[in-house]
């Protein structure tokens, strides 16, 4: 397991949201994603035991096609470009966007999405720069010294889905943790948030599919669920009540995770 920075292609969400726009893709994660369908041959949520060396269950892996996509602008490049629902007229004659294009759709909702409050006991944030995303840390964290981590990106040859076994499963982290996820715009931006709820907990999880292939992604347990809207659907998927239980999911390839180092 390398401990360099790597990109990935593990996006499970992005399946439940595939079913839930009708084949347009989206990236919208979190809050958006309360509507969204269980698939249930995927195990797209689980538990901490779930994560124990031996388990088998099958995933989904979205491919990303353009991981470049996923690298912030420079500050200066972006930094007097709007960010607001209100510029949006002006922002897709500016990326030259029709207003019925599915960009044009995307643009909205991504917006609207960042200018929405934060869900009870989160502070959350649209990072729009690096420089946006090291703030925020800063200011949750109280310090620069910041981690980030990615999930690693599937060799062409993998097949999106099949059954995974884990042969590895390490935790490397208790405690305050920043999940970002890419939101689709014509620039990377990327949704942070921080649960104000203690120890949540992140783990690196070697999986190896049936086609021999090993991939190793981040994943990220939230261990109190009590304030939770009790439809979401995570919860529903593993069958618990808001506090019943924690909830893991996998961090998706095109997300990062930020700890404090
Ligand atoms: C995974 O394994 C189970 C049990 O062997 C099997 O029923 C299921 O079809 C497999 N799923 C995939 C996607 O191969
Ligand atoms: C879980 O979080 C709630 C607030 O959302 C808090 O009241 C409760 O004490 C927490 N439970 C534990 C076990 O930390």
């Amino acid at each position: 397991m390398g401990n360099e920075v790597v990109y990935c292609s593990c996006s499970i969400l992005l399946l439940l949201l595939l079913v839930k726009v009708g084949g347009e893709v989206s990236s919208n994660n979190g809050v958006s994603m309360e509507q969204g369908q269980v698939i249930p041959w995927i195990k797209a949520y689980s538990l901490i035991k779930d994560l124990d060396v031996g388990n088998t269950w099958p995933f989904y892996f979205s491919p990303i096609q353009d991981p470049t996509s996923l690298e912030f602008f420079p500050e200066d490049q972006i930094r007097d470009i709007p960010f607001s629902s209100e510029a949006l007229p002006q922002l897709l004659r500016f990326f030259s966007f029709s207003p019925d294009s599915r960009q044009a759709m995307a643009m909205k909702q991504t917006l609207e999405f960042c200018e929405s409050e934060p869900v009870v006991g989160e502070v959350s944030l649209c990072a729009t720069s690096f420089e946006s995303l090291l703030d925020f840390a800063r200011h949750v964290f109280g310090s620069d010294r910041v981690t980030i981590l990615r999930s690693p990106l599937l060799s062409d040859s993998t097949p999106l889905v099949q059954n995974y076994t884990v042969l590895e499963s390490k935790e490397i982290w208790t405690g305050k943790m920043i999940p970002c996820h890419y939101q689709p715009y014509p620039y990377a931006v990327y949704h942070c948030h921080f649960e104000l709820v203690s120890g949540n907990k992140a783990f690196i999880v070697s999986l190896r599919g049936e086609n021999g292939d090993t991939v190793t992604p981040v994943f990220i347990c939230h261990v109190n669920t009590s304030s939770w809207d009790a439809n979401y659907v995570g919860l529903r998927a593993l069958g618990r009540k808001p506090g019943e239980s924690e909830l893991c999911h996998l961090l998706p390839a095109k997300d990062q995770l930020l700890l404090p180092k």
